[in-house]
């Protein structure tokens, strides 16, 4: 047994010693260490200890686990965006440079853009949070008074009816809003299953809302792409009958990779017009921002002060934007949501603060230069 150890012991020392000296002593095996690097780069990529696996759930916890995810995925394979398939496999997409000038579609007063399918999109949204109805009534008032138009009244935070409540009592004009509800049905496989689930889910929005005297929807997003295409594809088909009806004027999807996006696009006859996903000056892997623009998406970045990230933006990154907001009487919130818009994306936040909801909202009266957007985009 003893001599069987020895022997192992010194067959491995000999490889090591072999490779070691083929790799750095003999300058010339340039393409083998090349070779080597890749595959142990491929090991340690698909080795157990990099499993991560997404358990998507129906309820307010599959918010908190969507989370835990892209904080995990985001820590340990910094460079790269990994996006959930309810399969639990993790999609990650190369990593590039990151965006650094101003988008055309962009200007300092622009606080509305129109969407590929011609529909006026404010680009400040404000995305409700997980509270109770009372406090989502409370905190849709404040937004309203302070001016914001968009809203994302997602079914995963679990108070659309405080939501709609408010909208209600306001009794600021229906029509002069954007709002928008969600689906999450990726729990089933299939395409009739997932079609079964999903108009299922969009009748309970309009349940809710039905309570505000919302009749229709601006837009309605699909949370989750299903396990496999065809049940990505039952999933849009509902969404599809939902618009036919006239009960949403656009269809959007949340945490869509390109292909899944390009799942959704083989079939459908209405199209996504707006993908959310997490994306910040903090947090900005890929060209996630063009790989939507290519397809007619535009992006609407969730967590984009790091909120829902856990705390993303680290003293550094704060004090940069800080620095760069006094030149414009700005604070380091408003520079980080400013960089959001100029690389042509937009944005949904949430605060228990009014002035909070004032700065959110007032980005539109300055620009930051080609070398400020530089530099804030080399932050992540
Ligand atoms: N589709 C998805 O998968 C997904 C996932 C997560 C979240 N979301 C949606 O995205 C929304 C926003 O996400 P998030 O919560 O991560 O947002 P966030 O904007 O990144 O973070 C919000 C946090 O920033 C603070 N904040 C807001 N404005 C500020 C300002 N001007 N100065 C300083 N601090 C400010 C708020 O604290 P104060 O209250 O102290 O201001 C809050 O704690 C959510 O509410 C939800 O609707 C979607």
């Amino acid at each position: 047994m003893r001599m069987m150890k020895l022997f192992r012991l010194l067959l491995l020392s000999s490889w090591n010693v072999t490779v070691i000296r083929t790799i750095l002593i003999v300058p010339r095996n340039i393409y083998l260490l090349r070779l080597l690097l890749i595959v142990v780069g491929v090991v340690l990529l698909s080795g157990p200890s990099h499993g991560l696996t997404i358990e998507a759930g129906s309820s307010s916890t599959q918010l908190l686990d969507r989370r835990r995810m892209v904080s995990i995925v985001g820590s340990s394979l910094s460079g790269v965006l990994s996006l959930p398939t309810s399969s639990g496999a993790v999609e990650v997409l190369p990593s590039s440079s990151p965006p650094v000038t101003s988008s055309s579609s962009s200007s300092p007063t622009k606080d509305t853009i129109t969407l590929s399918n011609g529909t006026p999109f404010p680009l400040v949204s404000f995305g409700l949070q997980i509270y109770n109805d009372e406090t989502a009534y409370t905190l849709t008032r404040m937004a309203l008074d302070v001016g914001y138009k968009n809203f994302f009244a997602s079914v995963l935070a679990g108070n659309q009816k405080g939501f709609a409540k408010a909208i209600k009592d306001s009794g600021i004009p229906r029509e002069t809003l954007f709002i928008c509800g969600s689906v999450v049905s990726n729990r089933v496989s299939g395409y009739n299953d997932a079609k079964k689930l999903t108009t299922i889910g969009w009748k309970k929005n309009m349940d809710c809302f039905a309570l505000g005297d919302i009749t229709y929807l601006d837009q309605i997003m699909l949370d989750y792409p299903g396990p496999d295409c065809p049940s990505i594809q039952g999933q849009w088909s509902a969404f599809e009958e939902m618009y036919q009806q006239g009960l949403t004027k656009t269809l959007s999807v949340s945490n869509f990779s390109p292909t899944q996006l390009d799942c959704v696009l083989q079939q459908a006859t209405v199209k996504p017009v707006v993908n959310q996903l997490p994306y910040s000056v903090a947090y900005h892997p890929g060209e996630s921002v063009m790989e939507n623009q290519k397809r007619g998406i535009l992006v609407q970045a969730w967590a984009p002060l790091g909120g829902s990230l856990g705390g993303r933006f680290s003293s550094t990154m704060k004090g940069v934007c800080n620095e760069i907001g006094k030149r414009y009487g700005k604070t380091y919130a408003q520079v980080a949501l400013r960089w959001i818009i100029q690389t042509g994306a937009s944005f949904t936040t949430q605060t228990k603060n009014k002035q909070h909801f004032q700065e959110d909202l007032n980005i539109f009266d300055f620009e930051l230069t080609p070398e400020e957007m530089v530099t804030l985009s080399k932050l992540a």
